[in-house]
């Protein structure tokens, strides 16, 4: 069944798989769930932060892995096949109409790893790289801890939805000299989509400019009814020549801990150039279980997908709701795409550190802060909705008791 059917039908009333199942996470080494005490906060928080899900992994890829776990050797391993590759071609093929190439294709142990061999390979010390903040917080960190340049085009925040300013974005290419872009698409944390459209405005700038773009298109499978994910390097072959696309089957079927992503440079110098840098390191094969779960969750892992994506909009769809009963003061950006939102607490006109006390301390759940995603975030947390709808609800009424007084004052 494909989601669009399954969508008209009704999410969340016949699902084959169980997305209600709370699973218990404390105690696993999860980032998630076992840092908080660590951290300073109270035992019993939720936790809504670190963008992985609740949800386990779809069956086909816990089969794989088990299999492998009971043939009970674990060596240096590479994907001696085509079959490693067949399943990324279908599956660009089919979701983005992108039609990959097997050279192309380097694998890694993850996108910030891949960003980071990026800089190095494709700028030098003190180079300019732009980004467009709020955006995921490792962009800003990975450019400043190889001693490049951080340059920052905000993004535009008006009636409730996020634009790019693309006369800053030239001007600041031009006067600061940049080097490189790295791109969201989509956008953690505000949730765009961006259009072609976008992506073509972005993308005749960098090429007028002689910029590289690096594409984090790790987010490309969570897009909501009705929009579209475009891959960056499919759009005009001159984009093609200057990208190095990031992706990773982690965020899609929640297996980070893995350490596998998928990068594709179809410029052979670029190519060279990355290869010969991850060299220095001494980076050689992959994670075996990563490559494993990775080629059974892009043959088999479709519908648990298009489930998944039915079950995350009944999510939205509750928090919406949820949100303009009972919190109206409390703004949630329409998110596109991810499951990840993007809420505006500002109209309560808290500090930054008041917010997170009440969060942490009166509410008991654990979001990302706004300012921890540079420019233009005070005021907004993000919120993490991909869990049973059940935690969900638990993490909304702990939200309202804590602040419904702060609203009604
Ligand atoms: C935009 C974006 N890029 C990269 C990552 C992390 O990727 P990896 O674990 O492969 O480094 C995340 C995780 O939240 C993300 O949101």
């Amino acid at each position: 069944m494909d989601f669009s059917t399954l969508y008209e039908q009704g999410c969340g009333k016949k699902y084959a798989y169980n997305f209600d199942e709370i699973i218990e996470r404390h105690g696993t080494d999860s980032l998630k769930y076992d840092l908080a005490v660590k951290r300073g906060m109270p035992g019993d928080i939720l936790p809504f932060w670190v963008a992985d899900m609740d949800f386990k992994s779809p069956p086909e890829v816990l089969d794989a892995l088990s299999r492998r776990i009971r043939h009970g050797i674990f060596g240096y391993s590479h994907t001696a096949g085509e079959s490693y590759f067949n399943a990324l071609y279908n599956w660009y093929n089919d979701r983005f109409d992108w039609q990959i190439r097997p050279e192309w294709l380097v694998k890694t142990p993850g996108v910030v790893f891949s960003i980071c061999i990026a800089i190095r390979t494709l700028t030098k010390p003190g180079d300019a790289v732009i980004i467009q903040q709020p955006v995921y917080h490792p962009f800003e960190n990975s450019v400043k801890n190889n001693g490049r340049r951080l340059v920052v085009n905000q993004l535009l925040y008006g009636s409730g939805r996020y634009q790019i300013n693309y006369n800053e974005f030239e001007r600041l290419i031009a006067e600061e000299n940049v080097k490189m872009f790295i791109l969201c698409n989509p956008h953690n944390p505000v949730g765009r989509v961006w259009t072609r459209e976008e992506l073509i405005q972005l993308g005749d700038i960098c090429v007028r400019h002689g910029v590289y773009v690096v594409s984090d298109e790790i987010h490309q499978d969570f897009v909501y009814p009705g929009y579209k994910h475009s891959v960056f390097a499919a759009l005009k072959p001159e984009y093609a020549d200057i990208a190095v696309t990031c992706t990773a089957p982690s965020k899609t079927f929640n297996i980070p801990g893995l350490k596998i992503s998928n990068i594709f440079i179809s410029n052979e110098k670029i190519r060279r150039l990355f290869l010969e840098e991850l060299k220095k390191l001494g980076y050689g094969q992959p994670n075996l279980m990563g490559m494993l779960a990775c080629q059974a969750a892009y043959e088999k892992g479709a519908h648990w997908l298009d489930e998944l994506i039915c079950y995350l909009s009944d999510n939205l769809a509750l928090f919406r709701k949820f949100l303009s009963d009972e919190l109206p003061d409390i703004y949630m950006v329409e998110p596109e795409g991810t499951y990840l939102l993007w809420l505006d607490f500002s109209k309560l006109g808290l500090s930054d550190t008041e917010l997170e006390q009440l969060l942490v301390h009166k509410a008991k759940i654990w979001l990302n802060s706004g300012p921890t995603f540079g420019a233009g975030g005070q005021g907004f947390q993000r919120f993490n909705i991909a869990c049973p709808r059940a935690v969900l609800q638990e993490g909304l009424n702990r939200l309202k008791n804590a602040f419904q007084d702060i609203i009604n004052q």
